[in-house]
């Protein structure tokens, strides 16, 4: 259902105005990839990363939204749409508060990543794909859902029953079963390093 009757209002403080005072741009980290890959871990290090650099970041991670905003989604491909819909505009908003915002989630499909990117101003998205073989997230398997997933517990689990759509031309790859926790998370900095997004 659409929102009808209802109207834009601007504010006075702009996006450029927010990132001058904050001093460094404020895009959205949107790290992709399997269960298991090492998102929550990755993102996690880099946001520590950047607060101790004295940059105003914020992450939003997959397990924690379900527990409140996206608590009534499940796993079927429509659910997964909306929770990657709503991700994806709140992170705009965070974006718009001047926030280098990180998100850690599966997204396993292209096409809502996508629409996520196209909701955000040019080179404020940076797709990350957190890239691990699905043998290695499946030796890892930290929470035991691989397991459940082939013994038919859990269905529809991303990478057994369930596809997961690799970036085609993502910003960043970081291979986190050939890279150290350390090195993925200096690929990160040093990325936004040399693209100015911080200093
Ligand atoms: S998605 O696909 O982007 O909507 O998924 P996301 O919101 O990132 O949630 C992924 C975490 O949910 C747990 N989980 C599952 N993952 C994949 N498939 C199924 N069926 C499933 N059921 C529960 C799992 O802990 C995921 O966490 P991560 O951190 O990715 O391992």
């Amino acid at each position: 259902m659409k929102s009808t009757n209802i109207t834009w209002h601007d504010s006075k403080v702009t996006k450029e105005a927010r990132q001058k005072q904050k001093g460094h741009k404020s895009p959205v980290i949107w790290f992709t990839g399997l269960s298991g890959s090492g998102k929550s871990t990755l993102s996690v290090e880099v946001e520590k990363a950047l607060y101790e650099s004295n940059i105003h970041s914020y992450r939003l991670d997959g397990d924690n939204v379900r527990h409140g905003l996206n608590k009534n989604l499940g796993f079927s491909p429509e659910d997964r749409k909306e929770n990657i819909r709503r991700i994806g505009e709140v992170a705009n908003l965070m974006s718009d508060a001047g926030l280098v915002t990180l998100t850690a989630f599966i997204s396993p499909y292209r096409e809502d990543r996508d629409e996520v990117r196209e909701l955000m101003d040019e080179k404020e998205f940076i797709e990350v794909y957190v890239k691990c073989s699905l043998e290695e997230a499946e030796k890892r398997d930290p929470k035991g859902l691989y397991k459940k997933a082939r013994s038919g517990e859990i269905s529809g689990f991303t990478g057994i029953d369930a596809p997961y759509e690799e970036p085609n031309a993502p910003e960043l790859v970081v291979e986190t079963d050939q890279q150290t926790l350390e090195e993925s998370v200096a690929s990160v900095i040093n990325y936004l390093r040399e693209n100015d997004y911080i200093d």
